[in-house]
């Protein structure tokens, strides 16, 4: 398997080329796929039944999965690498938050999270450094704190990288994923896997984690 070097330089400079084009591509994207806002719909439920702080969409692109969130009651707010994207999600959302930041250094306080979505944002990084994106989603949430990730699944395969149409992009086994998130000090308590809908090329995975 080949390891993107050029993540998250390149990734973020693919993404802020074709960010308008995304945007377009996924206006009106979660309307679609009712298992999936059953997903975030789930997760939104326990993160305020635990009463806990804000909730970062982190890799938020253009903002739309963050505005979900703050349709479901949260306090939502958007973090994402590509400048060109913020400025769309400013745009769409100017009744949001969003930021430019990385996922590796979340400019937070240790603790102040009550939740964190990864919205198929850990797709592009390299398998070697996810441990430490998760160590560090770790330490920006509270304890009792929820994680949500979006991810494409292997569907049997083993970890593969792929040709994404932005940048490459790892297809992950949802067992392996689960794991390197429990290494992270996370619990999963629940997942859900959907086949790809007509104009998806592979099955889409969901594991919602928790901190002790
Ligand atoms: C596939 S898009 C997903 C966008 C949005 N969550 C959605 O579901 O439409 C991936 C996004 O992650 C961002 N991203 C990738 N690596 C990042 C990093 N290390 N830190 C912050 N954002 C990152 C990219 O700029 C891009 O906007």
């Amino acid at each position: 398997m080949s390891e993107t070097a050029s993540y998250p330089d390149a990734t973020v400079k693919a993404y802020d080329a074709i960010a308008f084009r995304y945007a377009e591509m996924v206006r009106g994207w979660l309307d679609g796929v009712p298992l999936d806002r059953a997903v975030l719909s789930a997760f939104a439920e326990v993160v305020r039944a635990a009463g806990a702080g804000p909730v970062a969409e982190v890799g938020c692109g253009p903002g739309h999965v963050t505005a979900h969130l703050r349709d479901l009651g949260l306090a939502a707010f958007g973090v994402d690498l590509s400048p060109v994207m913020i400025g769309i999600a400013r745009d769409a959302y100017p009744d949001l938050r969003f930021e430019i930041g990385s996922m590796a250094a979340l400019d937070l306080a240790d603790g102040e999270l009550g939740g964190i979505v990864s919205w198929y944002s850990v797709i592009h990084t390299p398998p070697r450094e996810l441990p430490a994106y998760f160590r560090e989603f770790r330490r920006a949430l509270t304890p009792g704190g929820h994680l949500l990730l979006a991810f494409f699944e292997a569907d049997g395969g083993p970890l593969a990288v792929f040709d994404h149409k932005v940048a490459p992009a790892y297809r992950w086994p949802i067992d392996d994923l689960a794991e390197v998130a429990r290494d992270a000090g996370f619990t999963e308590f629940g997942r859900m896997l959907r086949a790809p809908g007509a104009d998806e090329r592979f099955r889409r995975g969901h594991l919602l984690l928790r901190l002790p």
